[in-house]
């Protein structure tokens, strides 16, 4: 697919799913079947049977695009898979403000980690430099076990030795890295493979006895870097002008910088916009979460992975996020999975790194968008007049009564299932639905 026109899509959200289908198909040339693959039933048993063990059946989640972004100066669709309302609206909002300077990203290289444990060592530094110089040795070995990915650039790239312990229940404890660059893959299963490969060979150089033999997910060698910078007059809120918005967000990153406590729910928010793509496009999002974690504590105290400085002119924010995202366009569940492949298609995204871009973005915009609510009038409020959308057309209500059934709910700050039913009754003149049991 090619990237769309634009991806400002005012109104978006009011369209009902076929329409915003179709608005879709004519932005990005999908074919008119493009959209079978997010179908409920697309994912047949069958394959998923193939997936993991004991399937009993398929788990859905809802499916969308977060719209407004533009990234490295590409109009850019996000899809995202996720259940919490409000996710895909705060992002969609946030790109907006984002839109005049875009979201700018740089990314190291794809190198990923594989760890090779090397346990009871009679003498640890002897050992480390025994590995030390075998390190050219090792790394040609290494390189030989994967042609095909020497040949596209990447490959085995740096080989080094941590000491762990001296002396301790497994004797000398070593740990050999082997850095690979992954290219479009995320690596799990090349990683694991070459470490299994080279643990007999590095233990005996070491003098110890092979151990784990498994890839990191600290994946600190292969992180994403995130700017955006909102002019003042886009940061303003109904209640709040544009600089008392930018101050209140930087003390509120100032805030996560501080307190741990904090920052776990200020990252919390980055991983909503991140891992709504993450599952959307079929990635291990679990192996994301962990390098995450794992990152934002590496300077011996847990912080946050985005941060949002006053714009040294004074009128605007500037937001930053630095964290590992190991991602893959090949391999993994890409080869069965439907909806995976249509997210990436819808995304554009056809290398591991333009993907984990896009990630950074969507989860840098999630940040800016919580820190702005919790910053101004609180994120009930916004989360209410969602919450009242969904109960408005649980109700029955379609089309124009969506909104109007659930201003009235929002505006009375009674946001209930039943409230719901008789507001919608009332406007629609029809009978009361009865609640199912
Ligand atoms: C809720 O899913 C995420 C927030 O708690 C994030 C934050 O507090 O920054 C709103």
């Amino acid at each position: 697919m090619s990237s769309p026109r634009s991806s400002r899509l005012t109104g978006f959200y009011r369209l009902g799913v076929l329409e915003r289908r179709r608005r879709l198909r004519e932005l990005a040339g999908l074919p008119a079947e493009g959209f079978a693959a997010v179908d409920p039933g697309a994912l047949s048993l069958d394959v998923a049977d193939g997936m993991i063990e004991n399937v009993i059946g398929v788990y859905a989640l809802p499916f969308a695009v977060a719209v407004n972004f533009v990234v490295d100066g590409i109009e850019t669709l996000i899809p995202m898979a996720i259940e919490e309302p409000s996710v895909v609206a705060a992002s969609s909002n946030a790109a907006r403000m984002a839109r005049p300077h875009g979201f700018v990203t740089t990314l190291t290289a794809p190198v990923m980690i594989g760890q090779i444990q090397i346990t009871n060592v009679a003498d640890v530094v002897a050992g480390a430099s025994a590995l030390r110089a075998a390190g050219p040795e090792l790394l040609a070995e290494a390189r030989r076990l994967v042609p095909r990915l020497a040949d596209r650039g990447g490959g085995p790239v740096a080989i080094d030795v941590r000491t762990l312990t001296a002396a301790g229940p497994d004797g000398g404890v070593l740990v050999v890295h082997l850095h690979v660059d992954c290219r479009d893959a995320m690596g799990a299963n090349l990683v694991n493979t070459l470490c299994e490969a080279l643990a007999d060979r590095t233990a005996a150089i070491a003098g110890g006895r092979a151990g784990l033999r498994i890839l990191s997910n600290l994946t600190d060698g292969r992180t994403v870097t995130v700017r955006c910078s909102i002019d003042d007059a886009l940061l303003a809120s109904e209640d709040a002008a544009g600089p008392e918005v930018r101050k209140a967000i930087a003390a509120a990153s100032r805030f996560a910088e501080l307190d741990p406590y904090r920052a776990a729910t200020h990252n919390k928010g980055i991983m909503n916009g991140v891992d709504a793509v993450l599952v959307a496009t079929g990635q291990d999002w679990r192996a994301v979460e962990a390098g995450a974690h794992a990152f934002a504590s590496l300077g011996g105290k847990y912080g946050p992975l985005a941060v949002w400085r006053e714009r040294p002119t004074g009128d605007g924010l500037d937001g930053e996020l630095v964290m590992p995202l190991a991602v893959g366009t090949v391999g993994g569940a890409l080869h069965v999975h439907p909806g995976a492949r249509l997210a990436l298609e819808l995304a554009g995204a056809h290398t591991a790194d333009r993907l984990a871009a896009l990630c950074g973005a969507a989860g840098l915009a999630t940040n800016l968008a919580a820190l702005r609510a919790l910053a101004t009038e609180g994120i009930q409020r916004g989360h209410m007049a969602l919450h009242a959308r969904g109960l408005a057309r649980a109700a029955g209500a379609t089309g124009d009564l969506v909104d109007r059934v659930a201003a009235e709910l929002a505006a009375t700050g009674d946001v209930k299932a039943d409230r719901a039913r008789e507001v919608f009754a009332r406007l629609a003149g029809a009978p009361m639905l009865k609640e199912t049991p």
